[in-house]
């Protein structure tokens, strides 16, 4: 049997971290009391004018590439999870594979907001699987920050820019042992951009609109029953997940999912703090900065999970 192992990881943050009082100097109506209380979040990553979702993609797949120990043209497959794409048209992945020099391999854009990523890697994992693919990069990134209403503080603070991927390789060993992938679109409108794009002009309203206690409630009771569901079907009681890493969207989600799944909370990678929430790149990042620092290593299983807007939700347990 064919399966899917992740070889390497990396990540890109843009520039300084900007800190919650930076947000009050830049005219937020805000405190870093607020924040901290509510979110958790004490600083993020914003980029600057000039730089595009596919540029901090780039970065995070040198990386990701160098540490499987490959050279971009041995990647095959390039998927990229994203809400902030370039362009309507051509897709972030083709972007990115241009920008690594290579060409020839399958590389398409996957849309489901904050769970993008997981949609991706259990796309690319079902692909490598299928003895289609033998060496994908899977890759999660935005630039949320150009679709924030900065008068909006219920959303603004909340945010960040970055990205994150990861190697994904064919190998005998495993590997990704289960995924678990949801939606329900009914719910599409806790949160938001409800603009409309017609003629390459975005009629309407281009901002993230979102009621934040229906999207909490929501992700609490998803992230449960995704992990619980993943676990399942590899047959991992739940005690033996060494690490769970979120969506990092909120520490107090973060918490009260650990809580609910009976993980003690040094069991949890929290980036959130630093980061904000990322979007689709939340999770790889949060990845490879545990896997940099030490804390995931080779052997452990780890459960990924993400909840975001669609609304969509979805689990993938590792061996790394
Ligand atoms: N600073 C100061 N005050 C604020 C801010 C802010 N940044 N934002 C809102 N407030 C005020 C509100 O105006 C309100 O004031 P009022 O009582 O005078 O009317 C008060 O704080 C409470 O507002 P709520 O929206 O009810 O605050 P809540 O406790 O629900 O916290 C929050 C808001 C943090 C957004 C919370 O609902 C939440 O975390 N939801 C989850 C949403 C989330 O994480 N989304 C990320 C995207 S989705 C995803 O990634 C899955």
């Amino acid at each position: 049997m064919i399966h899917a192992r992740i070889t390497g990881t990396g990540s890109c943050l843009p520039g300084d971290p900007v800190s919650n009082l930076a947000l009050v100097a830049r005219g937020v109506d805000t405190s870093d009391e607020w924040i901290v209380e509510r979110t958790g979040i004490r600083t993020r990553h914003l980029a600057s004018a000039g730089t595009a979702t596919s540029d901090l993609a780039l970065e995070a797949s040198r990386m990701a590439i160098a540490a499987a120990k490959l050279a971009p043209a041995d990647i095959d497959l390039i998927i990229v999870a994203t809400s902030t794409p370039d362009f309507i048209f051509p897709s972030t992945a083709c972007l990115l594979q241009a920008k690594l020099g290579i060409k020839g391999g399958a590389a398409f854009d996957v849309q489901a907001v904050c769970t993008g990523f997981i949609y991706a890697l259990a796309t690319a994992d079902a692909m490598i699987k299928t003895g289609m693919h033998k060496k994908a990069l899977v890759v999660g990134a935005e630039v949320f920050s150009r679709i924030l209403d900065w008068r909006d503080r219920g959303t603004c603070v909340l945010f960040g820019d970055g990205a994150g991927a990861v190697v994904l390789e064919a190998s005998d060993k495993p590997g990704i042992r289960a995924s678990s992938l949801h939606a329900d679109g009914s719910q599409a409108g806790i949160l938001c951009v409800p603009g409309q794009v017609a003629g390459g002009v975005v009629s309407g309203d281009p901002f993230l609109r979102m009621d934040g206690q229906a999207v909490f409630k929501l992700a609490v009771k998803v992230l449960d029953e995704v992990a619980r569901e993943t676990a399942a079907k590899a047959n991992l009681p739940l005690e033996k997940i060494d690490w769970l890493i979120p969506h990092q969207a909120n520490v107090r989600i973060l918490n009260s999912t650990a809580k609910k799944l009976g993980l003690p909370t040094d069991h949890l990678i929290v980036t959130v703090d630093r980061h904000g929430n990322t979007s689709a790149a939340s999770i790889p990042l949060a990845l490879d900065h545990a896997i940099r620092a030490g804390r995931v290593k080779p052997g452990h299983q780890v459960m990924l999970e993400g909840v975001g807007g669609g609304f969509t939700w979805g689990a993938v347990l590792v061996e790394m």
